[in-house]
């Protein structure tokens, strides 16, 4: 597929789930878990480049969600939870997908997959059982290893494990399906303490784990992953309205904020029978990942007054809320916006990786990877890099570099190979600048700071005095 970078004046570039799998997996930006041991399915560990663009990313998510805003507040619930939430919640009775059996090799498959790849309709997610048995017979769909299949059986995607001494029905606990349930349970905990009137919204990012049978395209659908929640309390009159409102702000958030090319996102309503239990609309945004096309990377629901109504039924606690201004008492309804932050660590992955054509020094063509990230969501800021390790200029260096990790500042220092090699290394990781100390630098204190993007070297003569590079720093930072 064709990427346009955005904030770059660059041609187009192509990004391609096997580039990126390899790239991102090369660089440190994710490792498979447990590498060592062969790995494990669909685990992830994200390295030492990913974890920093990983908090970068969060905390951009946290300004844009939560901090800039003055009607939002933001929890972090635990893991394990009371089993009565996941009755509550629907989970238990609902959270399933279907699943058809390969009559040979037994191996399990998800129904909608097999039609969606057998290529008879796009989203089969809705198809009762008996229209997937049916739809299986008239296309005479085989499992991936080419053997017929049983009929369609639901399978709950919840997690169990046991906690306690004794593993029986009383010590089952469910790891949470979807992460946003602590801050339903916290709602008025959370109304009280922070004085707040509707509409107001607790936003978390938070774990979540599914026992997902297809587990395929990388950080795509694993079955560990984080949430990034937005709920929205509102009065129910005012619910349409907050519900587009958010539907904007999502659009915004991707394409405005993030710097998400418009011609990658989209949105996609849900079908009516399509739709999760708990939600009354609701629409997709989709990002489009090179050859797989566009996919689900955010779901805004608007979920009624569904959640508080279940949840005060089993506990017993009233959740309804007493509005002031009207005198009447009613039942907050909830507009969500929940994200899947591996989605959107892969959709960052894709947009900003581009690949161009340089001449070297000595005029060799190469092809030049870039993550071209935004100074914000850069892993590092700035690296060092002595012009040699000898006469002084690696410890140079390396004074410069502790001084500016020293000021909070996320930079590298790199010596080992050649100038060109590290700018490279560099280049890859999206360090947004590199400095190179020389021999002048020990005479006149300045040094040499090259751009990522443009590879060209600022400042009088192309150098800059040591003590200016942090203003340099802070004027991208703020955008300057
Ligand atoms: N609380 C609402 C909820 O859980 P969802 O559409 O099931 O809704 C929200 O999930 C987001 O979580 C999705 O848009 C997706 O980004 C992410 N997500 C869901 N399942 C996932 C999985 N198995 N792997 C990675 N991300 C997932």
């Amino acid at each position: 597929m064709v990427f346009r970078l955005v904030g770059y004046d660059l041609p187009y570039m192509q990004a391609t789930l096997e580039k990126i799998i390899h790239f991102s997996t090369q660089k440190g930006f994710v490792f498979p878990s447990s590498q060592i041991y062969g790995g494990f399915a669909a685990t992830y560990d994200f390295g030492p480049v990913g974890v920093l663009l990983k908090k970068n990313l969060e905390a951009a998510w946290r300004y844009w969600n939560v901090t800039s805003r003055t009607d939002m507040v933001e929890i972090e619930g635990a893991i394990f939870m009371h089993p009565k939430t996941w009755e509550a919640s629907g989970h238990i009775g609902g959270f399933s997908d279907l699943l058809v059996e390969d009559l040979v090799s037994h191996r399990r498959f998800r129904a909608d997959h097999l039609i969606e790849d057998a290529g008879v309709m796009e989203n089969a997610g809705s198809l009762t059982p008996e229209q997937v048995d049916e739809t299986i017979a008239t296309h005479n769909i085989k499992s991936p290893d080419g053997n017929a299949v049983s009929k369609a059986k639901r399978f709950n995607l919840l997690v169990k494990t046991h906690l306690g001494p004794v593993e029986d029905e009383s010590s089952l606990v469910y790891l949470k399906g979807e992460s946003c349930q602590n801050i339903y349970l916290d709602y008025k905990a959370t109304q009280m303490v922070t004085r707040r009137k509707l509409p107001f919204g607790i936003a978390q990012i938070g774990k979540a784990f599914r026992n997902e049978i297809t587990v395929k395209q990388f950080l795509f659908r694993t079955r560990e992953f984080e949430q990034m929640d937005v709920q929205y309390f509102v009065k129910p009159a005012e619910a349409d309205a907050q519900y587009e409102a958010w539907k904007a702000n999502r659009w915004d958030f991707y394409t405005k904020f993030l710097g998400i090319s418009e011609e990658n996102v989209r949105w996609r309503q849900h079908e009516q029978d399509e739709r999760a239990f708990y939600a009354q609309d609701a629409w997709d945004v989709e990002y489009r990942f090179g050859e797989i096309g566009f996919k689900e990377v955010e779901g805004v629901h608007h979920r009624g007054s569904y959640d508080l109504d279940q949840h005060s039924k089993f506990s017993g606690e009233d959740l309804s809320y007493f509005d002031s201004e009207t005198n009447e008492r009613y039942v907050p309804y909830i507009v969500e916006c929940s994200g899947g932050f591996n989605r959107l660590f892969l959709l960052t992955l894709f947009e900003f990786y581009r690949e161009e054509e340089v001449t070297t020094a000595k005029g060799e063509k190469e092809t030049r990877i870039v993550m071209a990230l935004p100074y914000h969501l850069a892993p590092m800021k700035i690296a060092l890099l002595p012009l040699m390790k000898k006469d002084g200029l690696s410890e140079k260096a390396w004074e410069i570099y502790e001084g500016l990790r020293k000021q909070g500042i996320s930079a590298d220092y790199d010596e080992s190979g050649s100038i060109g090699k590290r700018y490279r290394r560099q280049d890859e990781v999206g360090t947004s600048w590199c400095v190179t100390v020389d021999y002048d630098t020990l005479e006149t204190g300045t040094v040499t700071l090259r751009h990522r993007d443009s590879m060209e070297q600022i400042g009088d003569g192309g150098r800059i005095r040591i003590e200016d590079i942090g203003t340099y720093l802070s004027k991208e930072a703020f955008g300057k």
